[in-house]
């Protein structure tokens, strides 16, 4: 989703912006634009639709040493290169946004009448005629910032330069991250630090409220008050190691063989010798379990998914747990019950809708707030009581993979711990937790042995290419990995594809089933085995094409109209982390076989910041 840099030195800095936004395309957009104040003092703006590279090409000309830069993903105005920030008005102030400005409308009209003229469709362009406005009313930049960000309604991220002031760059926060990276002469700012690993490794995360004045060799916060702020400066440890494709194709595919590492990396410290480890996960983790009578848990996407397959786990222990879209939770009612643990789970710890559900829920009531996330310096962190933190390193392809699978083992760690709370004092270990830590050591493995069935993966994957719909199917837990794996392969090969739990087959996906219809289904050997057998012969008698990802002692055998791959026995609890994987790689090899732009699919966005 939109990303912002911005830059202020006594160097040439469009090399720098042009570097940042090349660092954040895996968030995903779809046009690009930046603008410097050059020596003459006059502001340079470059914009183009598409990639960063294209704009690099018509940047070659421009030099200056303060200037913003862009990446947008369209929201209001469709792309083109008019709607691309930055914006400008009177060619004296140009503005970055990142959010969603509600109250457009009553500004473009009252600017309109003002004599402003519009030259795009976007909420962000009333921000830059109000800056200008209050600047023509005598008003310096930061004061024009400050008396305008007072007037908008919605959320916003902004960077804003003028020619007037070329030595000052400002920055403000509300509802959409924006940090500061502290250089050595020089100052940043940037919506993730990803965009800033050549040039920073200290930062400044700006509050809900802050602005910024910030030149090249000072940064002063203020609040919503307006009152100078210390906020803390950290130290990132990002590096380039993890955003380098390292001899794949694509990160996708580096991210799906990563999970080994990745899982290993996410146990480690948190098993004991039989048992799951509670200190690790935090000081206060202890007590925030111990207050825990059931769970609501709310999530999007992938990580949505995520929570489904949980919801399995925390129930089979005996803990009642529900689980939301966060788009909708946000926006209905809810009957709190005392003891309720409310979790949400996001990759980037970003998600707009996953934020404003967790604000939201601070408001009712529940216990406590737990987060489950992979990215320490991230907004839904910052707000939990609790976070327990996925160890995935950085995922850049838009199609979760090793976050997910990462989500789902930690998710199986929190669920032993508070069933060891309904199993007793919470004290006691008992034969299947140390059972489930047995198998838990053994997942990295599995999932190695299960990356290697990719050259039979890439045979049933021909199947797909030409198909315009695809139906996956599972039963119990696998019926969120079935969806799990229907949106790996709607994300990146663009193929219809829809998932179903197979019981619910007769009950009108039938009607659909024919030779043009492949049907995914994941079948281990679990109680539901047989039901699932049965629905997949209800796809047979209707010449329906059956694809099987099936435990090597299911019994499921290949012939004309199906095509099984075998996995090798695995224990029930872990099995779902396990089957999701050449999942992953049917929807990647697919997509490669449609050419189709694996790590960043169209219109889709790695972190999702707007509504
Ligand atoms: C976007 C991403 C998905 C992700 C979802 C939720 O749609 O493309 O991969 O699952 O956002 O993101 P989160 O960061 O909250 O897990």
């Amino acid at each position: 989703m939109c990303g912002i840099v911005g830059a202020i030195s006594n160097r040439d800095v469009t090399p720098i912006l042009v570097d940042g936004l090349k660092r954040l395309e895996y968030r995903g957009y779809d046009s690009a634009g930046l603008a410097v104040v050059d020596a003459q003092q006059s502001l340079d703006l470059k914009r183009s639709v598409g990639r960063v590279a294209n704009l690099e090409k018509i940047c070659s000309d421009v030099t200056g040493t303060i200037g913003v830069a862009h990446t947008r993903w369209a929201t209001h105005g469709r792309p083109a290169q008019r709607n691309a920030h930055p914006h400008t008005s009177s060619s004296q102030v140009a503005v970055v946004h990142n959010g969603i400005i509600e109250n457009h409308q009553e500004l473009r009209a009252s600017q309109k009448a003002a004599g402003f003229v519009f030259s795009s469709e976007t909420d962000t362009e009333v921000i830059v005629h109000q800056i200008d406005w209050h600047m023509q009313q005598g008003a310096g930049l930061f004061k024009a910032v400050q008396k305008t960000v007072g007037e908008l309604e919605g959320a916003y991220g902004l960077g804003v330069v003028s020619k007037q002031q070329p030595d000052l760059l400002v920055a403000a926060r509300s509802g959409s991250p924006l940090l500061i990276g502290l250089g050595e002469g020089e100052n940043f700012i940037a919506s993730d630090m990803s965009a800033l690993i050549p040039v920073a490794q200290k930062y400044i995360v700006l509050e809900d409220g802050d602005l910024a004045k910030i030149t090249s060799n000072s940064v002063e916060v203020f609040d919503s008050n307006g009152q100078a702020v210390e906020r803390e400066i950290r130290t990132s440890t990002l590096s380039d190691d993890e955003t380098e494709l390292g001899g794949f194709a694509h990160f996708m595919k580096k991210e799906i063989h990563e999970q080994t590492r990745a899982i290993t990396e996410t146990l480690e410290g948190r098993l004991g010798a039989n048992n799951v480890l509670e200190l690790p996960f935090g000081e206060n983790a202890r007590e925030i379990f111990d207050n825990t009578k059931e769970l609501k848990i709310v999530a999007c996407g992938t990580s949505f998914y995520a929570a489904s397959v949980a919801r399995y786990w925390f129930e089979e222990f005996g803990i009642k747990c529900d689980v939301e879209i966060a788009s909708e939770y946000r926006y209905r009612k809810h009957v709190v019950n005392p003891g309720t643990l409310f979790m949400t789970i996001s990759q980037s710890g970003e998600t707009l809708d996953t934020m404003a559900a967790l604000e939201m829920a601070k408001t009712l009531g529940y216990s406590n707030t737990l987060c489950v996330c992979n990215v320490p310096e991230s907004s839904l962190v910052r707000a939990s009581d609790l976070t327990i933190f996925t160890h995935a390193g950085r995922e850049i392809g838009v199609a979760s993979t090793k976050a997910f699978t990462t989500q789902l083992v930690t998710l199986l760690l929190i669920a032993v711990c508070l069933r060891r709370r309904m199993q007793g004092d919470g004290r006691r270990i008992d034969d299947m937790e140390s059972e489930i830590v047995r198998e838990l050591r053994t997942l990295p493995q599995q999932i190695d042995n299960v990356i290697e069935l990719e050259e039979q993966i890439i045979a049933m994957s021909k199947h797909f290419g030409n198909k315009e719909h695809a139906l996956f199917l599972g039963r119990g837990a696998h019926f969120p990995i079935a969806m799990e794996g229907a949106l790996k392969l709607k994300e990146i090969s663009y193929i219809h594809a829809e998932a179903y739990a197979a019981g619910e087959l007769k009950h009108g996906p039938l009607a659909l089933i024919d030779e043009d219809m492949p049907v995914v289904a994941v079948a281990p050997n679990d109680e539901l085995l047989e039901k699932l057998k049965s629905n997949l012969e209800e796809v047979r008698a209707r010449g329906g094409k059956l694809f099987v990802f099936a435990d090597e002692e299911s019994g499921l055998q290949s012939d004309d109209e199906t095509m099984v791959l075998n996995v090798a026995p695995v224990h029930n609890h872990i099995a779902p982390i396990l089957y999701v994987v050449p999942l992953q790689l049917l929807a990647y090899h697919v997509a490669l076989i449609k050419g189709t732009d694996i790590d960043k699919p169209r219109n889709l966005a790695k972190s999702v910041t707007v509504e």
